[in-house]
């Protein structure tokens, strides 16, 4: 397990081959095994590949379109829709994505109370702790995969192509990978890890 968190990297370059059912199905049980508050299991997984990610791709780049031209739904972000297109490119490649949908989490407009917005925290973290599960058990399995947030940047039209009950959190794209990057640099030690442990023995 140790091997597979060290091994993990986004990858955004996929050979054009699928990947077997039996194998993403694995993938998905992963992702259900993972820890969630109060065991609420807030997700759920759409599969897509096929004439279906075709649609997909069609209301992502719509929702590009939209976001660049006219009303835009992350005003402040406009310098980063062209990172967004690049995903949209790497979607296209990878043989087969799945969305990640918050059964539980309530419309992204909505007004949430404290108690709200803290149970919508503690969904979204048994969420990422789901998608995390999977991408270690795909980098296991040989598979690459990527973790999108892109999608906010076409979120109405995305919303609208999934039809779907809860709030679309994320999608991940999986397929055999075509590039093997370094390790991304991360923080320093330092500034990641704060130590509160003075009058704990042998430490
Ligand atoms: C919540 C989340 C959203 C992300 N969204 C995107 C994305 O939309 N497009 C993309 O290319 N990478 C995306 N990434 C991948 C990050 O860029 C990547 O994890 C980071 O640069 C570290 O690289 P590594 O995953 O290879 O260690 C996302 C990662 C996370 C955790």
């Amino acid at each position: 397990m140790i091997h597979a968190i060290d091994d993990r990297r986004s990858i955004r370059k996929f050979l054009d081959t699928s990947v077997p059912r039996d194998v993403i199905e694995e993938i998905l049980q992963s992702g259900m095994k993972a820890p969630s508050s109060k065991n609420r299991q807030p997700w759920k997984f759409i599969v897509v590949q096929g004439e279906e990610k075709e649609r997909m791709l069609r209301a992502f780049r719509q929702g590009l379109e939209r976001e660049e031209k006219r009303e835009a739904f992350l005003p402040q972000s406009r310098p980063y829709i062209g990172g967004a297109k690049y995903t949209l490119e790497i979607m296209a490649q990878a043989p087969v994505s799945v969305f990640v949908v918050n059964m539980l989490g309530k419309d992204l407009m909505t007004e949430l109370t404290t108690e709200e917005r803290v149970s919508e925290i503690c969904n979204i973290q048994s969420i990422g702790a789901s998608i995390q599960n999977m991408l270690l058990a795909a980098t296991e399995k040989g598979i690459g995969s990527l973790w999108i947030c892109d999608i906010y940047f076409a979120y109405p039209e995305l919303c609208e192509w999934l039809h779907s009950d809860g709030q679309l959190v994320a999608a991940v794209a999986f397929g055999y990978p075509n590039e093997q990057p370094g390790k991304r640099p991360r923080k320093a030690w330092e500034e990641t890890v704060e130590w509160r442990c003075t009058g704990v023995k042998d430490w």
